[in-house]
């Protein structure tokens, strides 16, 4: 039976370059792209097909991460169209830069480590402004965690009957010190991308310790510093495009810098090639590529505590329950 894949945010970046490494390893998979804009996603569909031919099946589904009526909607389309899902890419996300911290950029030049710290996960460098969504929620907290775990309850019983192998695009970005268990939306701090990164790697433990007694797996990605629309919105292009030679030859430090969105996506497709259950699940997968630019997949320790992965999972299903009766009525 052809090997079905769902991947959120697949119309560019990193999704888009899962989706075609997919098809260049298992010509036959079935791709459904999860998208909120379709025009995009049709144009993303078109490519893939150009370029893998007739063998390949490539679905759009449209879903908006950050509008939780989007996502029951797709949830319940998802469930009427395919009756086995073997992989579940989690990967949409925003993070709406308003200023870069040019400061902070200059002091850290100043220590080796900041340098590297920064060029990594953009840590101190970057100030993301966030906003309130129509449900009343944040939105970064949304779009790149809570609109996704809504996704994965409302297709728990698709997901349990085909034993899925949920990856979630996190970021190195992720930090433990930006989080709080009791502002779980990041309301009143000034990090909202890096707690919601860091609010998914707690969630995928917490998650593994729910439901792999069903035979549901879930693992955690970082695709390193690539240039996407995402970075787009810190530099504009044309610079990225200046600075590229110097990124390359910081690769001897800083092997995350992966640069293209091909690059990007090797942790996310090596785990696709694993068995699920034999992938330590208390590891985030970084996309490596050394200075000769070999990709490889590098595993980090992720810093957490069970209980505190188990709270937000709980506090997360709370909330996702008073929106399914909100939508019920
Ligand atoms: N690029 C990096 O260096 C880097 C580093 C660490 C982690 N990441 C993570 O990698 C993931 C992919 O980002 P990218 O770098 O590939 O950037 P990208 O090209 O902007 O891709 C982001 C994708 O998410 C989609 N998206 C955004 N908001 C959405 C929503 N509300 N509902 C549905 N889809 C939505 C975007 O759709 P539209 O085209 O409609 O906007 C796009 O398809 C993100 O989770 C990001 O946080 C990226």
């Amino acid at each position: 039976m052809q090997k079905v894949v769902l991947i959120t945010g697949a119309n560019s970046g990193v999704g888009f370059s899962v989706a075609d490494r997919l098809l260049e390893i298992e010509p036959s998979l079935t791709i459904c792209l999860a998208c909120r804009n379709l025009a995009r996603a049709q144009v993303a569909r078109s490519e893939l097909i150009a370029k893998h031919g007739s063998k390949c099946t490539i679905d759009v589904q449209s879903v908006d991460t950050s509008d939780l009526k989007s996502v029951y909607k797709a949830a319940e389309e998802i469930k009427q169209r395919y009756k086995c899902l073997n992989y579940l890419y989690l990967n949409a996300g925003i993070m709406p830069v308003s200023t870069i911290n040019w400061k902070g950029f200059l002091k850290g030049l100043f220590s080796v480590r900041r340098v590297i710290e920064m060029f990594s996960t953009g840590e101190g460098l970057l100030s993301v402004e966030d906003h309130s969504t129509d449900d009343g929620l944040k939105a970064i907290f949304t779009t790149n965690i809570f609109g996704h775990f809504v996704l994965v309850l409302a297709l728990k019983d698709l997901l349990v009957n085909s034993k899925t192998h949920i990856i979630w695009t996190s970021s190195s970005n992720a930090r433990r010190s930006h989080f709080n268990i009791n502002d779980v939306q990041h309301e009143q701090g000034s990090e909202p991308y890096s707690s919601s990164k860091y609010a998914i790697d707690l969630l995928s433990l917490a998650i593994n310790n729910e439901w792999n007694s069903h035979g549901v797996y879930s693992h955690i990605t970082c695709p390193g510093l690539s240039i996407t629309n995402i970075t787009n919105s810190i530099l504009p292009k044309w610079l990225w495009r200046a600075i590229t030679p110097v990124m390359c030859s910081m690769r001897l430090f800083v092997p995350r810098i992966t640069l293209s969105p091909y690059n990007s996506a090797e942790a996310l497709v090596w785990l696709f090639q694993q068995d699920p259950a034999a992938v330590a699940q208390d590891r985030k997968y970084i996309s490596h590529c050394n200075v000769l630019g070999k990709r490889y997949t590098h595993a980090e320790m992720i810093d957490f505590d069970v209980d505190e992965a188990n709270e937000l999972y709980e506090k997360l299903a709370g909330l996702e329950q008073v929106f399914r009766n909100r939508f019920k009525s």
